[in-house]
């Protein structure tokens, strides 16, 4: 399995996303907006903000949206199973919906006062009223996904499924704030936060859609598995890009984690490698709270290794996640368009 992955051909940074993240696009898109409520109400408008659909004031807009990775991974999995997208478009929404109810509350959480490339909802509203928004998307989204009808038994268990996730995200959302200030944590520790803060819903959205196509519980869990490493090599790589990235193409500040004393990856693995001396320099940084430290911070990540172990990290991930993808269970070609949409989240710099 390994070998056939690594004979990819890596993604350039200026080539076109891959297929899957495509493919669906307008009708993941369509769909969302037909879930939206009326940007009248105060939710609404909230909503329809974050997504990028209207300004604060609730004028149509035409901003920057996020990059609909969870919904087109959900619709791969469906019909790499031999399921119906169609029938998977509710769930497709409704991951997208948790996501972003996750990312209104983790601005809050984190103090950020810009994602794509605009203020945050907490930013303009207030975080009382982020808090409203964020539960509001979460409500629909279930809302969405669980409309009586067809497939009542399939929807039912993709909806357990992605509330699992939930519950799991929370509990890491939990771990990334008691893990603040503290780099002499331990990889383990920021491998379980990470798995539970973003790989939980990754992996969710493989289940969900596995679970969409007809696939039993088993089938289900190998999907979830591969989704939870590919959510590792996202989660990786955003710390990479938090640290280090460009700031027109992110859309979000670069100095965030660093300012917050995060424990991201650029630290622990650098606290791994560092000499006696670097650990002490680390900690003391750590502990000085000024623009200053910051700087110094990220020069000492540099100087320990920090930085190219991140940068490298996240290829080792992503083909971890392809190869947790049975063969059996897939086509060929299936599987090849994972692995392209694997090496992209590795190398991905927006
Ligand atoms: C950001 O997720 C939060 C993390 C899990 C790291 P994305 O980078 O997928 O956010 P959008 O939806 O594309 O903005
Ligand atoms: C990622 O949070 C996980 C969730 C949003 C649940 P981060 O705080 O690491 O991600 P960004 O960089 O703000 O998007
Ligand atoms: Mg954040
Ligand atoms: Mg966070």
């Amino acid at each position: 399995m390994a070998e056939r992955v690594l004979d990819l051909p890596l993604v350039a940074e200026s080539e076109p996303p891959p297929a899957v993240l495509t493919r669906h696009r307008d009708s993941i898109e369509r769909a969302l907006r037909r879930s939206a409520l009326p940007a009248e109400s105060h939710l609404g408008r909230m909503g329809a903000y974050h997504m990028g659909w209207v300004d604060a004031a609730g004028h149509r807009a035409d901003a920057p949206s996020g990059k609909r990775m969870r919904p087109a991974l959900l619709l791969w999995a469906c019909e790499a199973l031999g399921g119906d997208p169609d029938s998977a478009l509710p769930a497709a929404v409704a991951v997208e919906l948790i996501h972003n109810f996750t990312l209104i509350h983790d601005d809050i959480q984190d103090g950020d006062r810009q994602r794509r490339h605009r203020d945050t909802v907490w930013a303009i509203w207030g975080a009382a009223q982020g808090i409203n928004a964020g539960d509001g998307i979460f409500a629909l989204a279930l809302q969405t996904l669980l409309v009586p009808g067809a497939d009542a038994d399939r929807r039912m268990r993709a909806a357990h499924a992605l509330t699992s996730a939930v519950v799991e995200v929370v509990e890491g959302q939990c771990q990334d704030l008691a893990l603040e200030g503290s780099p002499a944590a331990s990889t383990a520790s920021y491998l379980s936060m990470a798995t539970a803060k973003t790989g939980a819903l990754l992996g969710a959205s493989l289940a969900a859609g596995a679970l969409l196509a007809g696939a039993d519980d088993e089938c289900a869990r190998r999907f979830d598995a591969a989704g939870r490493l590919l959510g590792l090599a996202f989660q990786v790589r955003d710390d990479w890009l938090g640290t280090w990235g460009e700031v027109e193409l992110t859309g979000k500040a670069r100095d965030s984690d660093l300012r917050r004393r995060k424990l991201t990856y650029p630290i622990v693995a650098a606290y791994e490698i560092a000499t006696e001396d670097q650990r002490r320099e680390l900690s003391h940084l750590f502990s000085e709270r000024d623009g200053a430290s910051d700087e110094r911070l990220r020069t000492l990540l540099d100087r320990c290794g920090g930085a190219s172990l991140t940068a490298d990290s996240p290829l080792v991930l992503a083909r971890d996640a392809v190869a947790a993808i049975d063969p059996d269970d897939v086509s060929r070609q299936s599987l090849q368009e994972f692995a392209e949409v694997a090496v992209h989240v590795a190398e991905r710099v927006r």
